[in-house]
């Protein structure tokens, strides 16, 4: 008797024993469906290099929390000829989402580098299908450094301001790859910027790593913390894994 009667609670008051108890999948399941209800974001671009992603990294439409740079939910774009859009949707947006974003990941689904992203907090008002048109991306290892690293990060002493640069090292597009790869360091006798295939002996990756804080005298090892904060250590090593790469391609 006492055990229909709970029944008839549960059955007429579910939300009241939503509130006080979690035991019944009935009202677990509810709560996830009604969270699932959320926005809806498409993605549209053409994108080129994929295929020198190597087999570690994935382009991906990804959505975060805010504070977790591993994905919550991962859509690999296709891969596709050069030229053509891509056009991906991610349903079921919920409100815990803070950012849908064209990202490289790694295996263990962190965020490596952001491409593209829509910030959730400025659409709650919205319920129309949110776009993130991003025209045209190259993903191809070195141009992503370029423009995601190289730019931010480093041209601003590195012959941002016309001129060489600091050490005689311009880092702006077109320059950066030929005054690095193979060329010996003008600070550090016997070493070379990027040693092709060979990341550890790299001037460029031993400075920017911990640990190489007295190598010059310039400190560079908070140079990537400031933009990429929680992700500085999956950036140095897509940094690494270009260089490795290298060796393959010359
Ligand atoms: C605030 C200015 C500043 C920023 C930002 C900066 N650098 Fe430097 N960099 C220097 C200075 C100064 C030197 C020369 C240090 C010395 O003389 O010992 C240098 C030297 C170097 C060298 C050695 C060059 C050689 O020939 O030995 C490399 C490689 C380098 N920087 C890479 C970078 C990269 C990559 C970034 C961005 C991630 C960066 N730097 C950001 C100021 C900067």
């Amino acid at each position: 008797m006492q055990r229909k009667l709970f029944q008839f609670f549960i059955f007429h008051f579910p939300l009241l024993f939503s509130l006080s108890s979690c035991d019944s999948g009935d009202i677990v399941e509810k709560t996830i469906s009604q969270e699932t209800n959320g926005h809806t974001v498409k993605l549209a671009a053409i994108v080129s290099g994929m295929s020198d992603l190597s087999d570690k990294y994935a382009l991906t439409l990804a959505a975060f929390e805010s504070g977790n740079s591993y994905a919550l939910t991962t859509y690999a774009l296709p891969q596709t000829d050069d030229s053509s859009l891509i056009s991906l949707v991610m349903p079921n947006v919920g409100s815990n989402v803070s950012t849908v974003e064209l990202a490289i990941i790694n295996r263990l689904r962190q965020r490596v580098i952001t491409l593209a992203s829509v910030r959730m907090d400025d659409y709650t008002q919205t319920t129309d299908t949110i776009l993130l048109n991003v025209g045209t991306v190259d993903v191809g290892m070195f141009n992503v450094i370029q423009h995601n690293v190289f730019n931010q990060s480093c041209i601003q002493c590195h012959g941002g301001n016309g001129g060489n640069g600091a050490a005689n090292l311009n880092l702006t597009e077109g320059k950066a790859y030929h005054n690095l790869v193979d060329i010996p360091s003008t600070r550090k006798e016997g070493m070379y910027r990027v040693v092709s295939g060979n990341a550890s002996q790299s001037l460029i990756h031993q400075i920017l790593a911990e640990g190489g804080e007295e190598i010059l005298h310039y400190n560079h090892t908070e140079v990537l913390s400031s933009q990429f904060k929680d992700d500085v250590s999956a950036v140095r090593t897509f940094i690494d894994d270009w260089i490795n790469k290298l060796e393959i391609e010359n």
